[in-house]
C-alpha cells in the first residue's frame, strides 16, 4: 500500500468502523487529504446539459464537506458492495460510478477494503478536468488494478458494455427536491442496465409534498466551511397533509403524463385554513442502502424545498404540480 493509500484507508476505517461517529471530523480529514493533491485546472465550470447542470470540479469537490451526506453514502456504498459479494459469489463485481467528480469520493476511500480481483470499477464524469484529476488520484494511490475505465461521458447516455453484467451503480448527482442536477435522467439511463439483483445506490429517493411554515423548517445551512442545522429547535415544526409524490428506484415507474414531465401529481384542493402552514413544501428522503438513510435537513440534498406560498394561490380552488427533467430539472405548479 502506498503512503497515500494508507492515509485514506486509516481515515475511512474510522468512518466505517469507529463507534465514535465523529463524522464531521473524519470527513474534514478526508477533504484535507483530497485537496492536498493537485487538481486539474477546470476550463469548463458548471456545464448546462439537456437534463441538468453538471458541477465544476471545484463545486463537485466541495460536496465532500456536506459531511453527513458523504459519511452516510460511504457507509451505505460499502454495505452494498458487501451485500453484492454475497449475491454474486465468486465473481468479480462490476461497479459503475456515474458523476464521480475529481476524487470519486463515494468509492475511492472504500477500495482498500476489497481486493482488486473482486471488484472492477468504471468511473465516468462529463467534466474533463474532474476525470483528469481522478486519473491522477488513482495513480497516486496505486489503485490501477481496481479500475477498468476512467472516461469523460454523459451518464444520461452512457452504455455499459452489453455482454458484461453490471452489478452496482453509484450516482449522486442531485440537489434538494431533485432540482437542478440530472439524477433522474442518469437513473433512468443506468438502472435498466443493471443485471438482475444488481444494486442502485442510492436505492430509493422519495419525494413528498406537504404544507408547512417554511421559514420555521430546520435546514442544513452552509456558511463558508461550516455546516449547521438552522432552526434546529423546531424539530417538530407543524406540517400538514404529507403525501408521497413518487420514488426514484431501479423498478418504479412514475405517472409520467407526457414526454416533458417525468411526474404529474393529482389535483390538490387548496386548504381552507392555512395560517399556521402557509407554504407548499417538497421533502426529500434518501435511502442510500438498507438502514443508511438521509432525512430532512441531514444534508444539503435533503433540505426542505419551498414551492410557493398558499397565499399566492388565493381565489383558486385546486393545484397540481409537475416535475420536469428537461434543461434544468424543476417543479411547476398549475392552478384551477
Ligand atoms: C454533486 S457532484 C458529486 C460528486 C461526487 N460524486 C460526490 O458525491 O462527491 C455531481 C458530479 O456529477 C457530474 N455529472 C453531472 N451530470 C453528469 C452527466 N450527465 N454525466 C456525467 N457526469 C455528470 C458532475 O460533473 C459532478 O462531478
Amino acid at each position: 500500500m502506498t503512503k497515500s493509500a494508507r492515509k485514506i484507508h486509516d481515515i475511512t476505517e474510522k468512518l466505517l468502523f469507529s463507534p465514535l461517529k465523529k463524522d464531521s471530523e473524519y470527513i474534514l480529514e478526508l477533504f484535507d487529504f483530497f485537496t492536498s493533491l493537485p487538481i486539474e485546472e477546470d476550463h469548463q465550470g458548471d456545464i448546462s446539459l439537456k437534463n441538468g447542470i453538471a458541477l465544476s470540479n471545484k463545486n463537485a469537490s466541495d460536496c465532500i464537506k456536506d459531511y453527513k451526506r458523504t459519511a452516510t453514502f460511504l457507509r451505505g456504498t460499502y454495505k452494498s458492495i458487501m451485500e453484492s459479494t454475497k449475491r454474486f459469489p465468486n465473481i468479480r463485481l462490476n461497479i459503475l460510478y456515474a458523476g464521480c467528480g475529481p476524487y470519486a469520493t463515494l468509492l475511492v476511500p472504500l477500495l482498500s477494503f476489497f481486493e482488486p480481483k473482486n471488484i472492477n470499477i468504471t468511473l465516468i464524469d462529463i467534466n474533463q478536468s474532474s476525470i483528469a484529476s481522478v486519473k491522477n488520484l488513482i495513480s497516486k494511490l496505486g489503485y490501477e488494478d481496481y479500475i477498468s475505465d476512467i472516461i469523460v461521458a454523459d451518464a444520461t447516455q452512457f452504455q455499459y458494455p452489453k455482454n458484461t453484467p453490471l452489478h452496482v451503480v453509484v450516482t449522486e448527482t442531485m440537489f434538494h427536491a431533485l432540482t437542478k442536477e440530472p439524477q433522474v435522467a442518469i437513473t433512468q439511463n443506468l438502472a435498466p442496465q443493471l443485471t438482475e439483483g444488481g444494486l442502485l445506490i442510492p436505492e430509493e429517493i422519495t419525494i413528498s409534498l406537504g404544507y408547512s411554515f417554511f421559514s420555521k423548517e430546520p435546514y442544513l445551512n452552509q456558511y463558508d466551511d461550516t455546516y449547521q442545522i438552522a432552526n434546529s429547535a423546531n424539530k417538530n415544526v407543524k406540517r400538514e397533509t404529507i403525501n408521497k409524490l413518487f420514488s426514484l428506484n431501479k423498478n418504479e415507474r412514475t405517472n409520467q403524463k407526457d414526454l416533458l414531465h417525468f411526474f404529474e401529481s393529482k389535483w390538490h384542493l387548496i386548504p381552507e385554513n392555512y395560517e399556521e402552514t402557509p407554504d407548499i413544501c417538497i421533502y426529500t428522503h434518501i435511502k442510500i442502502f438498507d438502514t443508511f438513510q438521509l432525512q430532512d435537513a441531514d444534508s444539503l440534498i435533503t433540505n426542505p424545498y419551498c414551492l410557493t406560498s398558499l397565499y399566492n394561490l388565493q381565489d383558486q380552488n385546486k393545484f397540481k404540480i409537475k416535475y420536469n427533467t428537461q434543461n434544468i430539472p424543476n417543479w411547476e405548479i398549475t392552478v384551477s
